[in-house]
């Protein structure tokens, strides 16, 4: 089973004001609760961990926008560090695709390919699939079935979080950064309705800040938000 660093539940997390956090941002989070320095040894482990056992095939990694794409330029940095560095090394190409199931604090039960390579591309690959945060594991699962389809040679699945929550299915990828807390967590490209990217940190978003950012429904609000028909999406710095 995968190893990985836990953040425990009664985690107390770090006051916003020993890190640097972007003014537009200080009335809407909570607490640190992993700093970026914190992702990026874990990261470096990682990259470590998968080249020991990937490595010696090519790799295609796989990076699943938009959340994931922190991680994954971070991931194929270190990855590059050991291919500088040691005697051994290991081809690396890259893939991206665009999965989205997130509106608000919520998962919308249906999981959308928006975009993103032909998968059909990973046929007798060895394929990384890198991504941000594991939840309730319903976009990993269809990610997986989909590419099954395509016949890769051999699948491995890197999420930086996993979320202990009752919602899980019980999927669980084959390497870990961090097991979180079941919280709302934005920062290092994890967003709240596209908001909180351009975060360093991964912190825990408060209340207020859940009904400053929300999207509207189409009752309220007849536009369209998130290629979702009948919401919309106003921003609180408009
Ligand atoms: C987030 C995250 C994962 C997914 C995990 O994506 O990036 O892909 O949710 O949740 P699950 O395990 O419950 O399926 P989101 O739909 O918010 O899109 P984004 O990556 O563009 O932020």
């Amino acid at each position: 089973m995968a190893s990985y660093l836990q953040i425990a539940d009664d985690e107390k997390g770090h006051e916003l004001d020993l890190f640097c956090i972007p003014r537009h941002y200080e009335n809407d989070l909570d607490k640190v609760i992993i700093p970026h320095g914190l992702i990026m040894d874990r990261t470096e482990r990682l990259a470590r961990d998968i080249i020991q056992d990937m490595g010696g095939h090519h790799i295609v990694a796989l990076c699943v926008l938009k959340g994931g794409y922190k991680f994954f330029a971070d991931l194929l940095d270190y990855i590059k560090a050991l291919n500088q560095n040691s005697d051994k090394s290991v081809p690396l190409t890259v893939d991206f695709i665009r999965v989205k199931s997130y509106c608000n604090d919520k998962s919308t039960n249906s999981v959308k390919v928006i975009g993103g390579d032909e998968l059909s591309n990973l046929r007798g690959k060895n394929v990384l699939i890198v991504e941000d945060i594991v939840e309730t594991g319903r976009t990993m699962q269809t990610l997986l079935s989909l590419l099954g389809e395509c016949h890769p040679k051999m699948v491995k699945v890197v999420s930086l979080l996993v979320k202990r929550t009752p919602r899980s299915s019980g999927y669980r990828p084959d390497y870990i950064g961090f097991e979180v807390p079941d919280a709302f967590l934005v920062g290092y490209a994890l967003d709240y309705n596209e908001y909180f990217r351009d975060l360093s940190h991964i912190c825990i978003l408060n209340d207020g800040a859940k009904e400053k950012y929300k999207v509207i429904n189409h009752k309220e609000r007849p536009l369209r938000c998130n290629g979702v028909q009948g919401e919309s999406f106003v921003s609180p710095f408009d």
